[in-house]
């Protein structure tokens, strides 16, 4: 079954999957335990025979661990998978740190990646975030003399101003801007994602769930030791608005007969041919749904109801990106 649509990241960028496999939540983090390996590796091995290419990681998802599993999967069969990393991002017992982009760090980073996966080239390399004490040139241009050097096919961004975009793509063709985006989080759509499309550069939009709110799963409370207590939108009379506005999505989502996560993903990939949908999945069970979600069209209306009732701002409590 390879029915899945592709996208093209960046001008004269590669083709890949229009949905992505977000492997993050195949490792441990913020101190869960780690999922099981070999259903992780199943559902990689199933995504890829579907036709979903693009597998997205990070050098600090468990500490290497995401890295090493990713590796183990596409053992044999590297040529099916696009490899996307993050990179730069310094934990310490579960702590984020901060960031480090000196040259000469991006530099041993990315040695580790390649051996940690298994393969020669990275298809797309991305730092996590800006590291204000780097000049954007010396990260982009780092990254680009790894081009060079046959270690990287394409650079990414994640997590960037609109301003840092511009610079980072005069140094070097930026082919994926991998950013937070949903119905729960709009605020990009003023300045950020106007700009990735104007210069052609894919959008990577993550948290298309807005981990979990969007499910129609979640209650209030959540269980008291649920992550996501930490984070204000989950909090309180936040979580109580935010859950009513779930109920709009689940009512819309149930005369189509689809399920809220399947609208949530439908809606993002509607934003259009540059932007891919990059969806955690650590199960076999979630793909079809998934894949399902991507063939989902709206009514004008059902467009309306869902951009006024979550229109940028609705939602209450921290953005994703504020964190
Ligand atoms: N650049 C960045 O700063 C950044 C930050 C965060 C994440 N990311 C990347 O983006 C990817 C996605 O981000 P995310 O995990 O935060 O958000 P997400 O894709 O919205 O996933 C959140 C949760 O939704 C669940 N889910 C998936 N399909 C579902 C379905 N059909 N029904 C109900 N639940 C479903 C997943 O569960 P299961 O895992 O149990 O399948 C996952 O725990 C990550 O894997 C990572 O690669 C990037």
């Amino acid at each position: 079954m390879k029915n899945i649509k592709t996208i093209q990241l960046g001008q004269d960028g590669p083709h890949v999957s229009k949905l992505g496999l977000g492997c993050m939540r195949m490792s441990s983090i913020w101190g869960s335990p780690t999922p099981d390996e070999t259903e992780s590796i199943a559902t990689i091995h199933e995504a890829l025979d579907s036709g979903i290419n693009f597998l997205n990681t990070g050098d600090f998802y468990g500490a290497g661990h995401n890295e090493m599993l990713i590796g183990k999967a596409i053992k044999g069969r590297r040529d099916d998978a696009f490899i996307s990393v993050k990179f730069g991002a310094i934990f310490h017992n579960g702590q984020w740190l901060g960031m480090d982009l000196r040259p000469l760090a991006i530099k041993n980073f990315i040695n580790y990646s390649l051996t940690r996966l298994g393969i020669e080239t990275i298809d797309l390399y991305q730092p996590s975030r800006m590291d204000n004490s780097v000049p954007v040139e010396d990260i982009i241009g780092t990254i680009a003399d790894l081009v060079k050097e046959g270690k990287v096919r394409h650079i990414g961004v994640s997590e960037i101003t609109a301003d840092q975009l511009r610079k980072a793509n005069s140094i070097h063709p930026i082919s994926a801007l991998e950013i937070g985006y949903s119905l729960a989080d709009r605020q990009t759509e003023s300045e950020l994602l106007p700009t990735a499309r104007e210069l052609g550069i894919g959008i990577v939009a993550f948290a298309n769930t807005a981990e979990g709110l969007l499910s129609g799963d979640m209650k209030a409370p959540l269980a008291v030791d649920d992550y996501r207590n930490h984070f204000s939108r989950f909090q309180g009379e936040n979580l109580v608005n935010n859950l009513r506005k779930v109920e709009v999505l689940k009512q819309v989502a149930a005369s189509k007969g689809c399920t809220p996560t399947q609208l949530a993903i439908a809606w993002v990939n509607a934003q259009g041919d540059l932007v891919m949908p990059l969806v955690s999945m650590s199960r076999r069970s979630r793909l079809p749904e998934n894949i399902a979600a991507m063939d989902i069209e709206f009514t004008p209306e059902e467009m309306n109801i869902l951009n006024t009732t979550f229109a940028p701002g609705a939602i209450l409590g921290g953005t994703y990106l504020e964190r």
